[in-house]
């Protein structure tokens, strides 16, 4: 879901063809809910209040405190890497969130290890953690409102936190939107699981969810009709966009190591003062806008929203928004920024966003070396705007467009963020991994 005005489209009138711009959507207050119950009417009240509680009023103790993650983790590299020749391991987690679990042998023993891995500020995400375990064995989505025990779908709305892993390789075609409930995570460590050609993964008013591992492409609009989004309610939804993964009104989320390309909408949208959301070891493909942090230059709300993007690898065939973010605080960290059409990093509505220990490796055309890009405001506006640079790696001509202030003077011990000449090291196992059983992954 976005709000575009013509000066953007004029703008960049040679990739018209690529956007749908000449739709100028409207924010929608209820979503693709087509009845506002009251069901819904207090899940979006909850989750307005859990939203202002996972606020953090401190976002700098945050982005430091993951810089020195990233810190230790690379020194401690070495002697990792000596230890596992010793046992014969050839496995390297080179950043500090796969270094938690990744080179484990016992990882699928031990699934719920992920829970404790998140950082930034998703950290406090532990989806399933303190409930069973559902394994998914049914590939098929034909149900909308009473869905088939065994499925994504039926997995996704029990009540209580589930840790929701799969038995064996599947291939998903969402009939509809899949409307997850609180407390859960899909883990598909151990099968390649695709969700593919049809709708995506949206989550709703709802709190407490990981996401890791999951292949996420060519996903479509959907119609919407009658879907069940918990054990006991369903309602009549209207047509979704074709999102990836829309994240709506909710917090304390951690999407990690998903693979994603070529959706209709955004691949990734976090919108409607959602809030403490990690994003991390993804990577993204083929898409035109990337991600959506906020859809309203008018939706005040969203200034709750504080996101870490960290360790992504945003690859071929990418366009533009990597994020685009309105209103919120955005840490975007060591990430390889390894091809973009138009930009790289963008916004209006005075978000901060805090680049550190990127690398941008800039496309040939010469129009679209600036990493940056502002959009409805004069400079004299925006360079109040705290957009900051540091320690990112340039290249091929990029550059960044810096404004607002340097950053609160830190304190002696402080340290600062991996240079971006790590981050090849940082983001070499992005997307989804291919893990077996019994061996680290
Ligand atoms: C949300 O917070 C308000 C103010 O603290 C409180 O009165 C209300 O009951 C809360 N609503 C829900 C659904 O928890
Ligand atoms: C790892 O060891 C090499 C060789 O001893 C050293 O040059 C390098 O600085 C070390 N790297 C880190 C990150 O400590």
């Amino acid at each position: 879901m976005e709000v575009l005005n013509k000066g953007e489209g004029v703008r960049w009138g040679l990739v018209l063809v690529l956007c749908f711009v000449f739709a100028v959507l409207v924010p929608r207050l209820e979503a693709d809910i087509a009845v506002f119950d009251d069901v819904w009417k207090q899940r979006a009240e909850q989750a307005h209040n859990a939203s202002k509680e996972a606020y953090d009023p401190n976002p700098d103790v945050v982005t430091d405190n993951f810089n020195s993650h990233v810190h230790k983790a690379v020194e401690g590299a070495n002697s990792t890497r000596r230890n596992l020749k010793k046992t014969g391991g050839g496995c390297v987690a080179t950043n500090p969130i796969d270094r938690c679990w990744r080179c484990q042998k016992d990882w699928m023993q031990n699934r719920k290890r992920l829970a404790g891995c998140a950082l930034g500020f998703g950290r406090k995400a532990i989806g399933g953690k303190n409930g069973k375990f559902y394994t998914v064995t049914d590939s098929s989505d034909d149900d909308m409102v009473n869905p088939k025990p065994g499925t994504l779908r039926h997995a996704v709305i029990q009540p209580g936190p589930l840790w929701i892993i799969f038995a064996r390789d599947m291939v998903i075609r969402l009939s509809e939107e899949l409307i997850m409930t609180s407390d859960k995570t899909i883990d598909a460590r151990g099968a390649n699981v695709y969700i593919v050609e049809g709708a995506g993964i949206t989550i709703q008013f709802i709190k407490n969810v990981i996401i890791h591992g999951l292949h996420i492409r060519d996903i479509v609009a959907s119609n919407g009709g009658l879907i069940r989004d918990s054990a006991d309610h369903y309602g009549l939804r209207t047509r979704a966009d074709g999102d990836g993964i829309s994240i709506y009104g909710s917090s304390d989320i951690w999407v990690d190591h998903v693979s994603m390309s070529n959706c209709q909408d955004g691949l990734i949208d976090i919108i409607m003062a959602s809030t403490a959301i990690t994003i991390s070891n993804g990577h993204f493909t083929h898409h035109n806008d990337v991600m959506l942090f906020g859809a309203s230059d008018s939706y005040s709300g969203d200034s709750v929203m504080q996101v870490t993007v960290a360790f992504n690898h945003f690859g071929q065939g990418l366009v533009q928004r990597m994020p685009r973010a309105r209103w919120g605080f955005i840490h975007v960290v060591n990430n390889d920024y390894t091809h973009w059409l138009m930009y790289a990093i963008g916004g209006s509505q005075h978000p901060t966003i805090i680049s550190q220990g990127n690398r941008f490796i800039a496309p040939p055309n010469e129009a679209a070396k600036e990493v940056t890009k502002r959009d409805y405001a004069p400079e004299s506006e925006w360079k109040t705007w705290t957009w900051r640079s540091e320690e990112d790696l340039m290249m091929n001509g990029a550059f960044f467009v810096q404004s607002g202030g340097p950053l609160k003077s830190q304190a002696d011990d402080v340290i600062p963020a991996k240079p971006g000449s790590y981050v090849t090291r940082l983001t070499r196992y992005s997307g989804a991994l291919s893990c077996k059983a019994n061996q680290p992954c």
